[in-house]
């Protein structure tokens, strides 16, 4: 995820293979939240490419990410292949630029070489699909179909539409140069984050991970599983830059102790000594963010390490990473019900209140923040803020089926992924939930990921 893996393709199962849906509380409602899903998205992408100049937009200001103006017209064009083709059985608009688009075809570095639509071209197709989606919207039953029952189609384009804004956001940061986005406050100071716990107990026992009824959930969070865990210590809050501090100062990067052995290659031969976007100048730790250089702020989540920076600190730290179902359970699971939730804080939407999403703040905030968005067993933040690296590989869960397409999520499964969770300051609230699963390379550190550490719990 965070990524392309949206190709062209035609759906892969049939409509016997998703699990059965929550109703909508009525067809008009469901209409009204899609239009303004969509909205929300195309008012997010506007504003993350109208803010700079076209040289700007199709300038690769990485090896590693697209051109601004390739996930412009790629999310047009992603629209028009599952809303108006797929759903509305309409005919090509384009057909001679798919290729262009389709992410399995052209990695990233090639991108620039191709003929793609220039600024102008790629807004005006965009906003041509959008104009006969919303036609669509309008007329669709949204039920009778596997794509169509409870707008799953529409709510996955929303979702995809979110995810290319925050990896548009990734590019904003790699860029050099001015700052181009606005300054938003920063996010809400935590009042009580002295008095809070390190860690907080989990006690052994089952509980449901994944979900069969939330009706955006993507293929890989299905189906809901019962998984038994032993007793765990959690971290309250994410690992903070000043705590990452003191294992750079101890040497952590110097110890090969404290690394697994890819990690240490990985650490070696990439010259690896601190955070991505870090340097140390003066005896002062300084970090560049969305092109302004400011003082490392020690009480914030640490941002841009990755896997293996986050699993050899935790082992440094005499801990390790929480594994996927751990951190599911902390996130879901009330005991008071002995039910899994969508939400730490219960099953209503998230709302500024109890997460930093939807880049609202263009950082995360600091540990111990939002206390109304805190789990049943008292862990924070852990929707929003940072992606948090988990011990886990990225498999499929016992059951899965590919859905709507073998490449959303199946082709990625396997050892070379490892799972994150709980969404960052830059995810949407349309793309986050308890039972939400993203996947990356163990090497990668572009995106907003940070971590929290966990423990066996002593038994007697
Ligand atoms: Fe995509």
């Amino acid at each position: 995820m965070i990524d392309d893996a949206r190709p062209t393709g035609a759906p892969a199962a049939g409509p016997d293979a998703r699990p059965p849906l929550e109703t909508p509380a009525s067809l008009e409602a469901l209409r009204e939240t899609i239009a303004a899903e969509l909205l929300a998205a195309r008012a997010r992408t506007a504003a993350l490419t109208d803010c700079v100049e076209d040289r700007d937009l199709t300038a690769q200001h990485s090896p590693l990410m697209s051109p601004l103006v390739w996930d412009l017209a790629h999310i047009g064009n992603q629209e028009e292949l599952w809303l108006l083709r797929n759903v509305g059985h309409r005919d090509p608009m384009h057909p001679e630029i798919d290729p262009l688009y389709d992410a399995f075809e052209h990695p990233r570095a090639e991108r620039p070489s191709l003929p793609l639509l220039p600024p102008n071209e790629a807004r005006a197709y965009a906003h041509e699909v959008r104009g006969r989606v919303l036609d669509l919207l309008g007329e669709s039953p949204l039920e009778g179909a596997p794509l169509l029952d409870a707008g799953f189609a529409f709510g996955m384009i929303a979702q995809h539409e979110q995810q290319h804004d925050e990896t548009m956001l990734i590019t904003h940061q790699l860029r050099v140069g001015e700052p181009a986005l606005a300054a938003p406050p920063p996010p809400p100071a935590p009042a009580d984050a002295a008095a809070l716990p390190a860690d907080v107990l989990v006690p052994a026992g089952p509980f449901t991970m994944g979900t069969d009824t939330e009706p955006w959930a993507l293929d890989n969070e299905r189906p809901a599983h019962r998984v038994e865990l032993p007793a765990f210590r959690l971290d309250t809050t994410p690992v903070t830059n000043g705590a990452y501090l003191r294992f750079i100062a101890d040497g952590g990067y110097d110890e090969p102790r404290w690394w697994t052995p890819e990690g240490w290659e990985h650490r070696r031969t990439a010259r690896l000594s601190a955070p991505l976007f870090w340097r140390h100048e003066d005896g002062q730790w300084l970090r560049r963010r969305f092109g302004v250089l400011e003082p490392v702020p020690l009480d914030e989540p640490v941002l841009h390490v990755s896997w293996y920076e986050a699993d050899a600190y935790a082992r440094w730290a005499g801990r390790r990473l929480p594994t996927e179902a751990e951190w599911e359970k902390a996130a879901r699971y009330d005991p008071a019900t002995d039910r899994s939730r969508r939400f730490p804080w219960g099953d209503a939407p998230p709302a500024p209140g109890n997460a930093n999403l939807g880049q609202r703040h263009l950082r995360p905030a600091p540990a111990g923040s939002y206390p109304d968005g805190e789990s049943p067993h008292g862990v924070r933040q852990l929707m929003g803020d940072v992606w948090e690296w988990t011990a886990s590989d990225f498999r499929p869960y016992p059951g899965f089926r590919a859905w709507p397409y073998k490449e959303y999520s199946e082709v990625f499964f396997g050892p070379e992924y490892k799972v994150l969770r709980g969404g960052c300051f830059a995810v949407a609230p349309v793309a986050c939930r308890g039972t939400f699963r993203n996947w990356d390379y163990p090497i990668r550190r572009q995106i907003f990921a940070g971590f929290r550490t966990a423990a066996d719990a002593e038994t007697d």
